[in-house]
């Protein structure tokens, strides 16, 4: 792993979700910009000392030198290392299991893209909630037409831990760095949860937006970068969308919702109720899916408990790192990859939130003018 260190946030999610299905060892890491911390970080976890190290440029050398050594790293970094530290691992011939988005330029993803397959490496991306089993099951039901043709998508996540008085400290945010275009990349909202929105809309409807009309704003004085966005998308099939992203919507907490309409009905999912999934027919009632009940392939897949007992976001986050080791082990065998790992997200879905981003950009400069995407 490199990043999650002690006092980080979502490294920490990668280590359970990687061991939650017995497929990964976690043996070694440099884990902090702090070499000090790396260290500690790295004996708390009980890592041998000499594979906790305090570069990721060393480790990527020294574990491709290790006849023991990694297989796949975890890239859990600010966003402005992601780009590098995962070329180091593919150059060193390591699969990489990389946390959105993929970089701050479209530019290092698309020279991602081409790394990753010139050296035969998966290249695994973690929007979460690809990994819920309603979500996938949402999937299926769009691409087995019984929504009938999708005609609009609406996209919302909002969360409101930048408008805490913490957040809104000056001094947390010259510090922090979603504050800092140089560690965060060109947006804020737009890049942090604005990207998970694009793929999971992306992910169930099954059609990719070719133009939008985006706003960024930052409800904060002096705050850098955005801390809301609102998008309208168009979409070739002459479907319409909007997705609306915010870190200062009062009183949510990690509210991502999504909405398909199709022709024939239409499919509801709340990622704050991820055990259930709503589909309503033209003129008909709400049913409620429930995770347990579905035999659906893909959702039957990604569950690991009986009907009835809660699964949640570490279960979506493990479901990720089961997709990787199963694409890795093909990969290994020189096997295709299996059929129901296939929807784990990759380097080039993070090429397109990284175009996403850059489209939102143009648009915001522009006076929220529609850009092509
Ligand atoms: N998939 C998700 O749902 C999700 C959720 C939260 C964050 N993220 C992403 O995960 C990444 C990390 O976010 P976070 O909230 O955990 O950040 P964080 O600030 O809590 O942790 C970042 C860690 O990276 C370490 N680090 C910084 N520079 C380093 C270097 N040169 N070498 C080694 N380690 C270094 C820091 O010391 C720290 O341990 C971001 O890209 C973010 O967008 C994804």
């Amino acid at each position: 792993m490199v990043g999650g260190g002690d006092g980080a946030f979502i490294g920490a999610v990668h280590r359970i979700a990687a061991r939650l299905d017995d497929c990964y060892e976690f043996v070694a890491g440099a884990l902090s910009s702090d070499a000090q911390r790396a260290i500690a970080s790295g004996a708390a976890l009980r890592l041998e000392p000499d594979r906790c190290y305090t570069d990721y440029r060393e480790m990527a050398r020294a574990e491709a030198a290790r006849e023991d050594g990694i297989d796949v790293v975890a890239i859990v970094t600010p966003n402005y290392l992601h780009a590098p530290v995962a070329t180091a691992f593919l150059e060193a011939g390591i699969h990489v299991i990389c946390d959105k988005p993929l970089g701050i330029t479209l530019a290092e993803g698309e020279a991602l893209v081409d790394l990753a397959r010139a050296k035969g490496l998966v290249f695994a991306l973690t929007h979460t909630y690809s990994g819920y089993p309603m979500v996938r099951h949402a999937r299926e039901l769009v691409a087995a037409g019984a929504i009938g043709e999708v005609r609009q998508v609406h996209v919302e996540y909002a969360q409101d831990w930048m408008a805490d008085a913490a957040a809104q400290d000056p001094a947390f945010q010259a510090t922090d760095w979603h504050n800092d275009a140089r560690r965060a990349g060109p947006t804020g909202c737009t890049g942090d949860i604005g990207t998970h929105a694009f793929h999971i809309a992306g992910f169930v409807s099954g059609i990719q937006p070719n133009e939008l009309l985006a706003e960024m704003h930052s409800f904060t004085p002096n705050r850098a970068l955005d801390d809301h966005v609102q998008v309208m998308l168009r979409y070739p099939n002459g479907a319409r969308g909007t997705l609306w992203a915010s870190q200062m919507a009062a009183g949510c907490e990690n509210a991502l919702k999504l909405r398909v309409f199709g022709t024939k009905a239409s499919l509801a999912f709340d990622q704050e109720h991820p055990n259930e999934l709503w589909i309503t027919p033209q003129g008909g009632s709400a049913q409620r899916l429930t995770r347990g009940r579905v035999r659906g392939d893909a959702a039957e897949h990604a569950t690991r408990i009986p009907s009835g007992h809660p699964e949640g976001y570490l279960e979506a986050f493990a479901q990720l790192y089961r997709d990787g080791a199963a694409q890795i082990h093909a990969m290994v065998a020189k096997q295709p990859p299996p059929a129901d790992a296939a929807w784990l997200p990759a380097v080039e879905d993070g090429v397109a939130g990284l175009r996403f981003i850059d489209a939102v950009l143009e648009s915001d400069r522009r006076g929220s003018r529609w850009v092509s995407l």
